[in-house]
C-alpha cells in the first residue's frame, strides 16, 4: 500500500533521549525546556526574529486573528484546507472569498482591491503547497487600505523569498506542525511575527492571558504544546536536510517521467524556491484525473483531491461564492504520494499507473 503521505519518524533512541530528560526532570508541559530550546533553534534555522511553538495550525490561526483584534470582513482565499476559514468564522469574522489566480493556485493579487469594502480589516491568504503568494503585492494593497496581513503559512515551512523566510511577511505568520507536514512535532503550529509587542500579547494569550500566578495581562488560551510535542520536534530538526534532499529527488522523478502526462504543475513563485510539501498536479480533465485515481486505487495507491472541494461552496456555516477559477482548478487537481520514506521505483509505478491511463 503507498499512502498519500506518511510521517517522517527519527531514530527511536534520538527520541528516547529527549524522553529520559523529560523523566529527568518530570516537566511535561506548560513551556518547557524543550520547547524553549526548540522555539531558539527553529529561531536560527528559520532566521526570524520571534516565534512561539504553539498547539497545532489552526489554534495559531485563531490566536492571530484575535491578537489583531480583528472584525468585520477578512478577504481570504477558497483553495485552502478548511481550518482557514473557520479560523476566520470561529473568530466572528466573516470571510470574503477572492478567486485564485490559475497559475500560482494562490489568492489573485490583482482581484483583491475590488473585494474591498468599508468592513474589511484583514487578508488572510494561504502560501498554497508552500508556494509563497504575491507578497509584495498584497503589502502594498494593505497598506494603502490600512489592512493586517495574516498568512497561513501551514505549508511553507523552510520557504524563502528574495532570500527572506516566508514567514516575515504579513503581520503574522502562522504554520502547521502537524504530523503530515514535511517537518512536524506530531501535532504542533508555529506563530511568527516581526512585532516585539504583538508577539508578547501572543504569549500572555498563548497561557490564558496570565501574567504571574494571580494575574492576568489579557484574554487567553491555551495554546500552549508540551515537552513531548517539542521532544518530537527537536528530533527531526537534525533530519530536515535529509529529508529536503529525498523530497527534491522524488519531485525531480516525477516531473521526468510525467513530462507528457496532460497535466500541470503550478507555477512557482520566481524569486523563491519549492520545499516539496507536496506534489500536486493540474490535469487538463476532471475525466483523466479520476480515471488515474481509480486506477491508482485499484493497485493500493492512495492520492488525494487537496483542495476539494472548493471552501467557497462547501461550508454550510458561509455563504456560498461563485468562483470560477477555484471552482474549475479543485474539480482538476490531485496530490500523489509524497513522503521520506517513498521510494524512487515507487514513484516510477505510480507514474507508469497514470500514463497507462492516459495512453489507452
Ligand atoms: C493550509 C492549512 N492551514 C491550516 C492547517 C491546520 O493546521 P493543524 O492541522 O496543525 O491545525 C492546515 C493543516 O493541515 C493546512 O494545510
Amino acid at each position: 500500500m503507498i499512502p498519500v503521505t506518511k510521517p517522517f519518524l527519527p531514530p527511536q533512541q534520538v527520541y528516547q533521549y529527549y524522553l529520559d530528560g523529560i523523566w529527568k526532570r518530570n516537566w511535561l508541559t506548560n513551556m518547557g525546556p524543550l520547547a524553549s530550546d526548540l522555539e531558539l533553534k527553529l529561531k536560527d534555522t528559520l532566521k526570524v526574529n520571534h516565534l512561539l511553538f504553539v498547539t497545532n495550525g489552526t489554534v495559531a490561526l485563531q490566536m492571530a486573528i484575535k491578537a489583531l483584534d480583528l472584525k468585520g470582513e477578512i478577504i481570504t482565499t477558497p483553495f485552502s484546507f478548511v481550518a482557514t476559514t473557520s479560523a476566520i468564522v470561529w473568530e466572528h469574522c466573516t470571510p470574503i472569498f477572492v478567486d485564485i489566480d490559475e497559475h500560482s493556485l494562490n489568492i489573485d493579487a490583482d482581484k483583491i482591491e475590488d473585494a474591498i469594502t468599508p468592513e474589511t480589516t484583514a487578508i488572510l491568504a494561504t502560501h498554497v503547497y508552500g508556494n509563497p503568494c504575491d507578497v509584495e503585492k498584497i503589502e502594498t494593497i494593505a497598506k494603502k487600505h490600512q489592512l493586517k496581513v495574516i498568512y497561513d503559512a501551514a505549508h511553507a515551512f523552510g520557504v524563502e523569498v528574495n532570500g527572506r523566510s516566508v514567514f516575515e511577511y504579513g503581520d503574522i505568520s502562522t504554520c502547521s506542525l502537524h504530523a503530515t507536514k514535511l517537518y512536524h512535532s506530531v501535532e504542533g503550529g508555529l506563530i511568527v511575527t516581526k512585532d516585539a509587542a504583538l508577539l508578547k500579547r501572543l504569549a500572555y494569550m498563548r497561557n490564558f492571558g496570565f501574567d504571574g500566578p494571580e494575574s492576568f495581562a489579557d484574554l487567553g488560551i491555551n495554546g500552549k504544546n508540551s515537552e513531548y510535542h517539542a521532544a518530537m520536534g527537536l528530533a527531526n530538526l537534525k533530519y530536515l536536510e535529509t529529508i529536503h534532499h529525498k523530497r527534491k529527488e522524488l519531485t525531480a522523478r516525477y516531473d521526468e517521467k510525467l513530462k507528457n502526462l496532460k497535466a500541470r504543475r503550478p507555477v512557482w513563485h520566481s524569486a523563491s524556491e519549492n520545499n516539496f510539501a507536496y506534489y500536486p498536479l493540474v490535469f487538463d480533465s476532471e475525466e483523466l484525473m479520476l480515471q488515474c485515481v481509480e486506477l491508482l486505487k485499484l493497485n493500493e495507491i492512495f492520492t488525494r483531491r487537496y483542495f476539494y472541494p472548493s471552501l467557497a461552496t462547501s461550508l454550510p456555516y458561509v455563504k456560498p461564492q461563485d468562483l470560477p477559477v477555484t471552482g474549475d482548478i479543485a474539480q482538476r487537481v490531485l496530490c500523489l504520494p509524497l513522503y521520506y520514506d517513498l521510494t524512487l521505483e515507487e514513484v516510477d509505478l505510480i507514474c507508469r499507473l497514470i500514463l497507462r491511463v492516459q495512453n489507452n
